[in-house]
């Protein structure tokens, strides 16, 4: 059985029913403190918080799991600066848990949700992994350390990783029965959507000065469908070569926040406000991610490259949520 941490929120519900499709038996633990049980329509589900380690040991004992999942981090990364301890806590020393209670099951192979945060400010575009890894925010620090303490595992136990680090997350699954679903939102796309359904009175645009060809920041938004075929292809690799390893998850073309909320007007068929406004601080004017590896190794070939689409899926989830 897969154990899914986190497989009430977006990532982990779209590929918890990508694990079911495949025909792996999966089983969600989440504590909903931000995901949905609503998301949990495969497997079995147990709530359960991390940072009680007899809870989460009770979960290995009651499944037979043979690998681990992880996709319950905190995300803000503006909070992650002014809280850094609630990241901290949550995000490396709740992983730690798991991992504890992993190693004494014998249970030794973990996908990792990392990020390309953990690259910091790029010094080449595309990011190859092998980039330096210098992130400018403590969430970006926080999926780095565990990163390194994969390696260390790795090294002393025997616990072999896959490390998959997205780029922007995005989009919904065809069906409408999942989809992005955060509170507070603060993700662009869905965000864009709010200003379209006349939930918000209109979209900011985060700074119009910088060193691109529009003035606004570039982004590789990669959908959530691609990103949970890419974890049943790191379950397999790991399952096959028994080897850590690590990969980038992203389209490789980058758009502007312009660019989405043309796509987004054009798709939606709906006007809005748009505002320019300052910087939001610690944006990086390009992120771009470099898939090559993941497509070599993996055989990973991401279908939604067109942002019309990825919106669209995004659309659709969109108006049935606010329904
Ligand atoms: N943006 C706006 N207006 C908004 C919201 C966002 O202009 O109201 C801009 C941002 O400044 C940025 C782009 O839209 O240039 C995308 O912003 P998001 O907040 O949607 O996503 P990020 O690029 O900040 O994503 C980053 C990392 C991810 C990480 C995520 C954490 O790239 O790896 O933060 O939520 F997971």
């Amino acid at each position: 059985m897969i154990l899914i941490v986190g497989g009430a929120g977006y990532i982990g519900s779209h590929t918890n029913k990508a694990l079911n499709e495949a025909g792996y038996e999966t089983v969600v633990l989440d504590n909903l403190s931000y995901g949905h049980e609503e998301s949990i329509k495969w497997g079995e589900f147990c709530k359960c918080d991390l940072a009680n380690i007899d809870d989460v040991d009770e979960v290995f004992n009651k499944y037979d799991i043979t690998a681990v999942m992880h996709f319950s981090s905190f995300i803000d990364v503006g909070e992650s600066v002014t809280n850094p301890e609630k990241y901290y806590t949550n995000n490396v020393v709740n992983t730690m848990n798991l991992l504890h209670v992993m190693l004494k099951h014998n249970v030794k192979k973990f996908i990792f949700s990392s990020t390309c945060a953990t690259y910091g400010v790029p010094q080449k575009i595309p990011l190859v992994e092998d980039h330096p890894q210098n992130p400018i925010n403590p969430y970006g620090m926080t999926k780095l350390m565990v990163e390194k303490i994969l390696k260390d595992y790795d090294n002393a136990y025997g616990l072999k990783s896959v490390i998959l680090r997205y780029f922007n997350a995005s989009g919904a699954d065809e069906s409408g029965e999942i989809g992005e679903w955060h509170n507070p939102e603060t993700h662009l796309i869905p965000l864009i959507l709010d200003a379209a359904i006349g939930k918000r009175e209109d979209i900011k645009i985060f700074g119009t000065d910088y060193d691109t060809e529009d003035g606004t920041c570039i982004r590789d938004y990669i959908h959530v469908t691609d990103l949970a075929d890419a974890h049943i292809r790191a379950l397999k690799y790991l399952e096959d070569e028994n080897t850590s390893n690590e990969f980038n998850l992203g389209n490789g073309v980058g758009f502007s926040v312009r660019q989405v909320i043309e796509s987004a007007k054009k798709v939606t068929g709906r006007d809005f406000k748009v505002e320019e406004t300052k910087r939001r601080p610690g944006d990086p004017a390009v992120l771009i991610g470099s898939s090559k590896k993941a497509k070599d190794t993996l055989g990973w070939n991401p279908q939604y490259t067109d942002i019309d689409d990825i919106i669209k899926t995004a659309w659709i989830w969109h108006q049935k949520l606010n329904k």
